[in-house]
């Protein structure tokens, strides 16, 4: 496969004069001026994936919640806060990450299954919106500490409604055999446990059953099974006023369906109404993925003496790009796939198959497989759909310092993270 104009069409790049750029800025220009390897993002894809997700859930009361994990660089997070978006945060760190981005702490919800002690009095102190409970430990924990710290906690239970997503296995997590959430049976008596308890306000119920979900069946099977917890509770004298949804919901990387979020969303608003809930839901990849690129460089070129038949007895073309898994951590991890193009166009037909890699010392260090590319030392390369989980998933692994990061505006950008230094790796450290 290589990318179809649709896939180029879905994410913020596109090519101008045999270029290519984002909004008005051509990822050339980007690079000569802070280097690569550097993730680049599109402010204006930004807003636009906000606005449609918000504008499905037009008339029904909603809050959007952008999950910090997908990328928490501060100037995404500060684009999403001056929308009115909320956060689902799943650390301290990342409170502290919307904190500095001027996001509003009333419109935090805190997800996970380890909060820490510390954690949670962060919180508390912070006066967040609602702790996304996922154990019934969880629960006494956060009791104690609000009561110590003379607090009520929101909490909402996060409910493990055992559906298959359909997607990767690892980032499903609505399986009864994945660690998150509260199984249905053990809610109620939680719930009870929670109403009685002077220091929790019980406010919702969420759930979050995986990532990369492009049909939304299994999300329908979820919110049927926690309205039918809310009703059960309500019998039982407990009215809960906010349900959240989580997040899922899928992009482009190849040639995926992408998540019809107006058909859902009618859905959605259809199954609420007359329903006195506030909606929530937690996307992250939807809203970022395809807004952003990592822009790198060929390094080396190790092509197979000979044409494409000899390749197949004699072994691989390497491209060596700048980037790496430390990078871009996707491809090893998942297997995923992204697509590459190079910055300036060639029509010239492909020659050879490439296996793109990092200099990364591990055979898991690939970026891109078997693609047809005219490619010279010097190109520039363009990684697409890495707004999500790309920067966020870095490491210094090989000590590589971890790359740039550009917001894009129009025909402006601005680097809003540098380039990471050998000083700042050194400098937590003693002999
Ligand atoms: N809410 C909760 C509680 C989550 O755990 C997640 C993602 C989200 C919301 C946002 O999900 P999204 O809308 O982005 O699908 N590293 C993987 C994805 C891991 C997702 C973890 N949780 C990847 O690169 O595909």
């Amino acid at each position: 496969m290589s990318v179809t104009p649709e896939l180029l069409n879905a994410t913020a790049a596109h090519y101008r004069n045999g270029e290519l750029f984002i909004e008005d800025v051509s990822l050339r220009e980007i690079a000569d001026s802070v280097g690569t390897p550097l993730y680049a993002y599109s402010s204006a894809m930004l807003t636009q994936q906000y606005r449609r997700l918000d504008g499905a859930l037009a008339g029904l009361a909603h809050q959007l919640h952008y999950a910090v994990k997908a990328n928490s660089t501060l100037a995404v997070l500060q684009t999403f806060a001056r929308l009115g978006a909320g956060f689902d945060i799943v650390s301290g760190g990342e409170l502290s990450r919307v904190l500095a981005a001027g996001g509003n702490p009333e419109q935090v919800v805190f997800s996970g299954v380890g909060k820490s002690t510390e954690e949670i009095d962060f919180a508390l102190k912070t006066g967040i919106e609602c702790f996304n409970v996922e154990s019934a430990g969880e629960l006494e924990r956060i009791s104690a500490r609000a009561t110590l710290l003379q607090k009520v906690a929101p909490i909402a239970l996060r409910i493990n409604p055992n559906v298959d997503p359909k997607t990767h296995p690892y980032i499903s997590t609505g399986l009864k055999e994945n660690k998150f959430g509260i199984l249905q049976h053990a809610a109620l008596a939680l719930y009870q446990q929670a109403a009685a308890d002077p220091h929790l306000q019980v406010r919702g119920i969420a759930c979050h059953i995986g990532s990369q979900i492009c049909e939304p069946t299994p999300l329908f099977d979820a919110l049927d099974q926690l309205l039918g917890l809310i009703d059960d509770l309500n019998a039982q004298g407990i009215t809960l006023t906010d349900l959240d949804l989580g997040g899922g919901f899928g992009v482009t990387y190849e040639d995926e369906q992408p998540f019809d979020v107006d058909a859902w969303g009618r859905h959605v608003v259809g199954k609420l109404a007359g329903r006195r809930l506030k909606l929530s839901i937690e996307p992250g990849r939807f809203l970022t993925a395809n807004a952003g690129v990592l822009v790198t460089r060929v390094e080396y070129l190790k092509p197979v003496e000979g044409s494409d038949d000899d390749q197949q007895q004699q072994g691989k073309n390497f491209a060596v790009i700048d980037a790496a898994m430390n990078d871009l951590l996707r491809p090893s991890l998942y297997q995923a796939w992204h697509g590459v193009l190079p910055v300036r166009e060639n029509r010239s037909a492909p020659t050879r198959r490439w296996e793109v890699v990092g200099p990364v010392c591990e055979s898991g260090d690939w970026l891109a497989k078997s693609r047809n590319l005219v490619l010279h030392e010097g190109d520039l390369l363009s990684i697409l759909s890495a707004g999500a989980y790309g920067s966020v998933l870095s490491s210094n692994y090989n000590s590589r310092n971890r790359a740039a990061e550009v917001m894009v505006s129009g025909e402006s950008f601005r680097l809003v993270r540098r380039r990471e230094s050998i000083q700042d790796q050194l400098s937590t450290e003693v002999l």
